[in-house]
Formats: structure tokens, C-alpha cells, sequence
């Protein structure tokens, strides 16, 4: 793992603290949303023993729905944060997620190997060409009749909220963020056959749902 890439596996190992409060605070409804939106988008009804990944899952709160909903299927929750991950293992009072640590530019799964892939609120925050090397990872290992999931923040309105954002995003570098921002769904569909755009019933998230 590079340096850069270091420095920010420490910075999410302390920001692991606190991720969950602050989703709380600000998210909480368009979470839960999310969430669902995600379960629904997988299309696993039928399989079963469905394969589930999830690239950058933080504290856990989106495999461990899809494991909630499929108790036989094999869920893992992937991230380079060993604090995210400890936040995760936590929550996961039966122990049937397994927990994986590692770089999403470099994901140690076989290929097709899962149903369905999902990255949540996340991608903004990989440098390009990390982020670019992940797609094609999440591509690699999903089946070729499963789904990569993918959600993120839409821009929001309120100015302020809106302001904090683009300086979130800014901290990506100039290009990158215009790039990310403006790019709508090209950068995906550089990479994958066919991709679909919803939105949350908040408004605050939108979900690109793409097929090899
Ligand atoms: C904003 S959090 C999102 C967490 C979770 N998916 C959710 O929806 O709550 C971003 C996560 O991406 C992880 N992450 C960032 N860069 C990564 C990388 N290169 N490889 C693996 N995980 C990474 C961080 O550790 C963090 O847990």
C-alpha cells in the first residue's frame, strides 16, 4: 500500500470513532433508505446461497443488512480501515459476516465470484486512479449475471451542506473532484455494458447500478 494511501487508513482508523454518530446526526433517514434501495437492486430473490461483497463497507451497516435479509448467504465486508472493520465486528453479535482487510484497488477475490458487489458512499472518496483500478476489481469479481451497486451522495441544496461538500470533495484534488462531480455516468459506462441511475426517496443519494 502506497504512502498516501497510509496516512488515510489512519485517518479513517480515527474517524471509525465517531463515523457512526455523525451518520446519525446527519443521514440517518436516507440511510435507512439506502439501505433498502440496495437489497432491492441486488436482485437475489431465488439464490440460495447468494454471495455478497462489500468494498469499503466502514462500520459494517450495509453488509450487515444484506445479512439481515439473506442469514444463509456469504456476506463479506471489505475496507483498508482496521479500525472501521473492528467498528463493524462489533455490531456483528452473531459473527456470520466475515471481515476482510485490504486496498479496493486490489480486491483478492477470484473472478465471478459474487452476485452482487456494492460500494456505498464511498468511490468519491478514492483518488482516480485508485478509484478506476476498483472499478475494474468490482467488475472482475461479479458474476456475469450479478450487479455492482453503487451509491452516492447526490449534491445537496441546503448552501451550506452543499459548501462542506465541495470541499470534501475537493480534498480528492481539483481534477479529480470536477472530473467525479461533472462526470455523471461516463465513467462508468467506460467500464461496464450497461449502467442505471435511481435515487433515494430522500433525494439525498443516488444509486448507478451496473452490469459487466
Ligand atoms: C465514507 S466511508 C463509507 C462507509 C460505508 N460504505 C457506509 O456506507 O457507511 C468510506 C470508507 O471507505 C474506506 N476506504 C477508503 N479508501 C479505501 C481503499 N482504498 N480501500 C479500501 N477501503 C477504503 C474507508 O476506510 C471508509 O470505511
Amino acid at each position: 500500500m502506497t504512502q498516501l494511501r497510509t496516512g488515510r487508513r489512519k485517518y479513517y482508523d480515527i474517524f471509525s470513532h465517531f463515523y457512526d454518530a455523525f451518520i446519525r446526526l446527519h443521514s440517518r433517514q436516507d440511510e435507512d433508505d439506502t439501505r433498502d434501495l440496495l437489497v432491492a437492486a441486488a436482485h437475489l430473490g431465488g439464490k440460495p446461497v447468494p454471495r455478497i461483497l462489500d468494498v469499503c463497507c466502514g462500520t459494517g451497516a450495509v453488509i450487515l443488512n444484506f445479512k439481515g435479509h439473506y442469514p444463509k448467504s456469504l456476506a463479506i465486508g471489505y475496507d483498508f480501515s482496521s479500525g472501521m472493520l473492528r467498528k463493524a465486528q462489533e455490531k456483528d453479535v452473531s459473527g456470520k459476516v466475515v471481515f476482510v482487510e485490504g486496498d479496493a484497488a486490489e480486491l483478492p477475490f477470484e473472478d465471478n465470484s459474487f452476485d452482487v458487489v456494492t460500494c456505498s458512499h464511498a468511490l468519491y472518496e478514492l483518488k482516480g486512479e485508485t478509484r478506476q483500478k476498483a472499478l475494474l476489481e468490482m467488475k472482475r469479481v461479479v458474476r456475469p449475471d450479478g450487479y455492482v451497486l453503487l451509491m452516492e451522495h447526490e449534491i445537496p441544496r441546503h448552501p451550506v451542506v452543499k459548501l462542506l461538500f465541495y470541499v470534501r470533495m475537493l480534498s480528492m484534488g481539483l481534477k479529480d473532484a470536477r472530473e467525479f462531480v461533472k462526470g455523471g455516468l461516463t465513467p462508468l459506462e467506460a467500464v461496464f455494458s450497461r449502467v442505471t441511475l435511481s435515487h433515494s426517496r430522500t433525494g439525498k443519494s443516488k444509486l448507478m447500478s451496473c452490469q459487466k
